[in-house]
């Protein structure tokens, strides 16, 4: 029934209006299921890399080449193996690439297969991804983190932080967290056409970042939250993915809004003082992601307190997220299934996370599409928290309306408040 019979590979294109690789795969009962992979602006060093042309076609971003492996290495390899044995497909993806960072047949071609691979396992089975992968057994939506303010990479640099967020962390179930966070939006949409400051949105959907200090946009985010009838800290927390890798290395930061350089020290102290002035639960890559004593610096200031991802710096990656918890860096994980190059081994990070009481976030790309997949990771592995980017944008939506289809079988409800660092 699961037998992998054809594999087969698709250029389409994503929200940057960039190439990128779909894979679809049918297997022996009839079964098909595809999947597209998503790209990164804000990569971090370790991640598995995408295979692009770099030629004259669409600026290098083209993915012939990528294409090529699939239709051809990858088919050949896969073809007649159990798609249901997960484990068993990607680690013949993984051989056959040979690299340690997948850059031989691509880690766009291989993240796309196989998740489609799950996928047609998923529809063999006449089930949804997420009961697939999961048995059926997840109880609970995970916690949206959405974006509302973009920055930094996705916003040509206006302001250094990357993402400005919110969780409504005192919702009832999934379905209030998108009504809270829509009327959010909407609100920090009118405060900034009357500030004269709507400059259209970011890569990610939020509002472009038209401040003159990062502290501006905290201020204006808190404001939204009031403006929409809730309560900042209460009902509705803040988030902040700093991207800190995106604007300095060995221990140096440069501000670019303010023309300031500040030290790993100086960077700790400032986002520090934020937590002590903005109701913030959680903070993305505080420092980059070769500062680790940085990381670890403040995971020891702040990690009773708030909860501090490591993106950049854990890249997915099983072992890299083991040494974290021995170090005492970072206190939770952002799972992109693309950085690590196969759902086997993004599952591998989410679970080394999760046995060790660390926080795990199930994260799409700046650059996405249609493509689903993440949502149904997120239920399936019984995660709690899900990114996605904005509240606006198809490629955004199609994902949270997406966990209201699936919130209609596993039920809406959020995990408890003890299943987060700062209990919800
Ligand atoms: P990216 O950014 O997809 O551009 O890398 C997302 C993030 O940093 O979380
Ligand atoms: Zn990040």
């Amino acid at each position: 029934m699961t037998e992998i019979q054809s594999v087969h590979g698709r250029r389409v294109w994503d929200s940057r209006g960039r190439p990128t690789v779909e894979t679809e795969i049918q297997v022996a009962g009839g079964g098909v299921g595809r999947a597209i992979a998503p790209a990164g602006a804000s990569t971090g060093s370790g991640e598995a890399v995408d295979l692009r042309d770099g030629d004259q076609t669409f600026g290098g971003y083209d993915v012939r080449n990528a294409l090529a492996a699939v239709e051809g290495e990858i088919a050949k390899a896969l073809v007649g193996m159990d798609a249901a044995d997960q484990n068993a497909v990607d680690q013949a993806l993984i051989a056959l690439d040979g690299t340690p960072n997948k850059s031989r047949l691509g880690g766009n071609a291989i993240v796309a297969t196989s998740m489609a691979v799950a996928h047609a396992t998923a529809a063999a089975r006449g089930v949804p991804l997420w009961h697939s992968l999961g048995d059926g057994t997840a109880r609970t939506m995970p916690l949206p983190e959405i974006q509302i303010f973009g920055g930094g990479a996705h916003a040509g640099r206006r302001v250094d932080v990357q993402d400005f967020m919110v969780m409504a962390t005192g919702a009832e179930d999934y379905a209030e967290a998108l009504d809270w966070t829509a009327r959010v939006y909407l609100a920090a949409g009118k405060l900034m056409a009357d500030a004269d400051k709507l400059q259209g949105v970011a890569d990610e959907g939020g509002y472009w970042p038209a401040f003159d200090t990062n502290e501006a946009a905290l201020d204006m985010l808190v404001r939204s939250i009031e403006a929409a009838g809730l309560v900042p800290g209460e009902q509705v927390t803040i988030s902040l993915d700093i991207a800190a890798s995106e604007f300095g290395s060995a221990g140096r930061y440069r501000l670019g809004l303010e023309g300031r350089e500040l030290d790993s020290n100086g960077l700790s102290e400032m986002l520090l003082g934020w937590l002590e002035r903005y109701p913030i639960v959680s903070v993305e890559d505080p420092l980059g992601e070769d500062d680790v004593a940085g990381l670890i610096a403040f995971t020891a200031a702040a990690g009773e307190k708030v909860q501090i991802i490591g993106d950049d710096y854990l890249v997915t990656n099983a072992e890299r997220v083991r040494s974290g918890i021995e170090k005492g860096a970072c206190n939770a994980v952002l799972v992109k299934p693309n950085q690590a190059g196969t759902l086997s081994e993004a599952k591998a990070a989410f679970d080394a996370a999760m046995a060790a009481g660390w926080g795990a976030v199930v994260s799409a790309r700046s650059g996405e599409t249609e493509d689903v997949t993440i949502v149904h990771l997120a239920v399936g592995w019984c995660g709690t928290q899900l990114k996605v980017g904005s509240f606006a944008r198809s490629e955004r939506m199609a994902k949270w309306n997406e966990g209201l289809r699936v919130a209609e079988t596993v039920g809406s409800a959020l995990p408890p408040v003890s299943a987060f660092p700062w209990g919800r």
